[in-house]
């Protein structure tokens, strides 16, 4: 009895619902709680795989209130979620071993609803891996981690495959990963070497949905999903049971609204408020802004973007660059657990403390393509002026905090700065010499509110 009502909640999840689809880079979570909140009813992590889960630690992080599992090797947040999806989340693993699989399921069992297994992806650090589509053709080895994730785990057990070019061998298969008692199956209608480009095999989808009693979920329609009408259309052709969608949430994932698709710019961002309230990192968040902008990084707009390296260069093109700042300062105020929490050793090399008190700070980026030579740099200009009025040269101070760089610049016996971080010293040292002359006068504002320096 307890069996089938078990049997029962688990099916009833995967019933009738439009999904985020596994996307890795994409699927963190502020993507992830920005399609709930457009209206999807489940979202999948990216593909996370196995050992890189076994080697984190689950930290509770009480100023985002978030849990994150991180690597305590080099601080990388490995998988960051919150209370606000952790029904609705499914956590898909790249795994080839049933025991590595279970160890990571059990691990994260209480804070997702559901652990899929990627049994699709073609790529070669898969396949080598015996990871992904190289199980569509280990039928007994898929199997064996499905059950024994199944037997063992109290949360829904899901799998994601592609199909064969036989339809023969595609039923075969899908029967015996069903026979493991997984919850639902996602099918992705093309085979193993199969792009995007190619049509989506929808009438294998709807063979497979009419054969089987566990919840279909299709996948593999956004070539035609335009609207969410469409989406509905998918499912129907594929008489599916759920809709998955990656590439069409990837450009705008208001294409989860029954409204209709939302402006891309208040997509970018509702995405950005997430990014900063979930301290997504500037490179992550910077990947999923361009794969929405797609043509647009062409504009004089999407170029500025494309040269931001920090989350508050990002945001301040959506008019959101306070926000950041002010966000950022309150999680450092609460004494947000970050990396050197972790292992404090970390940034011992790098971690001066600097005196900031007396620092001339200006809010000018360093964008490396405004300078097309090398006498043209900030630090290079600097030193032309040291040389001209024969004084001591500039002398740099750097700090490193999550991966970013900001550094001090002492000029004449006064400090500068700008209060942007950069992606490494280099950059960072020109900031600071930017700020510096732009303090000195040598450089006009105009100068870089027109070339992006200093945004207005
Ligand atoms: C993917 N896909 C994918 N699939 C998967 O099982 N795990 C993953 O981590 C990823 N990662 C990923 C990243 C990106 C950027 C894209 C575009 C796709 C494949 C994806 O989930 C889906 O199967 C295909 O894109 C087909 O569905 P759509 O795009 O037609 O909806």
């Amino acid at each position: 009895m307890t069996y089938f009502s078990t049997m029962y909640r688990n099916e009833e999840l995967y019933k009738s619902k439009n999904i985020l689809a596994p996307m890795v880079r994409v699927g963190t979570l502020p993507m992830r709680i920005l399609s709930l909140k457009y209206g999807a009813d489940l979202v999948y992590t990216e593909e996370l795989i196995d050992w890189k889960f076994l080697k984190s630690i689950r930290v509770e992080n009480k100023t985002l209130q978030t849990v994150d599992y991180i690597d305590p090797t080099d601080g990388t947040i490995i998988f960051r979620t919150s209370g606000i999806e952790k029904e609705k989340v499914i956590v898909q693993l790249g795994t080839c071993d049933p025991n590595r699989a279970l160890k990571v399921a059990k691990m994260i069992e209480k804070d997702v609803a559901g652990i899929d297994i990627n049994m699709g992806c073609p790529k070669e650090f898969s396949l080598k891996g015996g990871m992904g589509a190289a199980l569509l053709t280990q039928p007994e080895k898929a199997k064996n981690i499905l059950k024994t994730l199944v037997d063992n785990i109290s949360i829904p057990i899901t799998c994601k495959i592609r199909v064969f070019q036989c339809i023969e061998e595609t039923i075969n298969l899908v029967n015996e990963l069903v026979s493991s008692g997984i919850s639902a199956i996602a099918i992705h209608g093309r085979t193993k070497v199969e792009r995007p480009q190619h049509s989506n095999r929808n009438e294998v989808i709807k063979f497979i949905s009419n054969k089987i009693n566990i919840p279909v979920i299709a996948n593999g329609g956004s070539r035609e999903i335009e609207t969410y009408d469409d989406i509905l259309k998918f499912r129907e052709l594929c008489g599916a049971s759920s809709v998955m969608i990656a590439r069409a949430a990837e450009a705008n994932c208001s294409i989860f609204c029954k409204e209709g698709k939302k402006p891309l710019d208040d997509v970018i961002s509702d995405y950005l408020k997430l990014c900063i309230e979930y301290d997504n990192s500037p490179s992550n968040t910077k990947y999923c802004v361009q794969n929405m902008l797609k043509e647009l990084q062409e504009t004089p707009r999407g170029k500025k973007f494309l040269e931001c390296q920090t989350l508050e260069q990002i945001c301040a093109i959506w008019n959101l660059g306070e926000y950041c700042r002010q966000k950022q300062i309150e999680f450092q105020s609460k004494g947000m657990i970050g990396r050197r929490e972790v292992c404090p050793d970390m940034f011992s090399p790098v971690r001066k403390k600097l005196r900031t008190d007396d620092v001339t700070e200006h809010k000018c980026a360093f964008i490396r393509v405004n300078y097309m030579s090398d006498p043209e740099l900030p630090k290079s200009k600097l030193i032309a002026h040291c040389n001209k009025l024969k004084t001591k040269p500039p002398k740099y101070e750097t700090i490193c905090k999550d991966k970013l760089f900001r550094s001090i610049v002492t000029f004449d016996g006064k400090r500068y700065s700008s209060n942007y971080w950069e992606k490494n010293k280099r950059f960072a040292e020109q900031g600071a010499a930017l700020a510096c002359i732009y303090s000195l006068g040598l450089v006009e504002k105009k100068e870089l509110v027109e070339n992006g320096s200093i945004l207005e």
